[in-house]
């Protein structure tokens, strides 16, 4: 898979998303699916906008023991979703399971990525409450070769990250980066944006787009700028 933008469907019910979904006529927009839309529409929804002919990044985020995580990892992997992804704070113990849970018997799997440090969390919360003491970079960076050394495929990261993973990780270790918005547009509460012509330009493979996509008078349009922008 190349260079794409994926747009974060973040809406509280399937009726809401595919109403969304039935104005792009054109090109099929990949879809970000998170825990809101999957916790009320349930897997249903996943072979929904499959059947419609996107692709799907399942961002349900999972951390648990490593046999939880192979098992439940193994039914996303019968959803056919293109991505999903784990918490590399997981262990590489979890996400080794992940990997083999993922893996279906003619080996193929969904791509696997993982979340380093969340950006809510900052260095005075990862210290008071996670008791790391590092420096929020370093953190972000030893979680990118944890996980690719598990065997992952990269990790989500802020856009102004993903350079120095690539450094580290090499250039073929996936950074799918949110926090994107047009030069014109609205940052809303996300504090560290860049726009999609910017995150190319740093290298990012995948963009995550939200409101400036789902919230815009014109959701085809605006992907459509997005697309043009990111991928040229
Ligand atoms: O609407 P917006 O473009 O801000 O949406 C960005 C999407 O990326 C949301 O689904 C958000 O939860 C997700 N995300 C993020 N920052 C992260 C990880 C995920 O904005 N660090």
């Amino acid at each position: 898979m190349g260079k794409d933008v994926i747009v974060a469907c973040d809406f509280s019910s399937g009726i809401a998303t595919l109403e969304f979904l039935d104005k792009f006529t054109g090109r099929k927009p990949f879809v970000k699916i998170g825990m809101e839309l999957y916790y009320a529409e349930g897997p249903a929804i996943v072979r929904e906008i499959k059947s419609r002919g996107h692709k799907i990044f399942l961002d349900l985020k999972l951390h648990d023991i490593p046999n939880t995580v192979k098992k439940a990892m193994a039914v996303l992997s019968n959803l056919d979703v293109d991505i999903c992804n784990l918490h590399a704070a997981g262990t590489t113990a979890m996400m080794t399971a992940a990997l083999e849970g993922l893996t279906r018997p003619d080996g193929t799997r969904p791509l696997l990525i993982a979340v380093t440090q969340l950006t809510s969390t900052d260095q005075e919360s990862m210290e008071r409450d996670l008791l790391i003491n590092e420096p929020m970079e370093k953190v972000v960076m030893h979680y990118a070769m944890t996980a690719k050394e598990a065997g992952l495929d990269g990790v989500v990261c802020s856009p102004r990250e993903a350079e120095a993973v690539h450094t580290a990780c090499g250039r073929g270790f996936l950074t799918v980066t949110p926090g994107v918005r047009f030069a014109d547009g609205d940052a809303g509460d996300q504090k560290r944006v860049m726009t999609p012509e910017q995150a190319k330009a740093i290298g990012s493979d995948y963009i995550v787009v939200g409101r400036p996509i789902t919230a815009s008078a014109d959701p085809v349009a605006a992907y459509e700028r997005c697309c043009a922008e990111f991928i040229g």
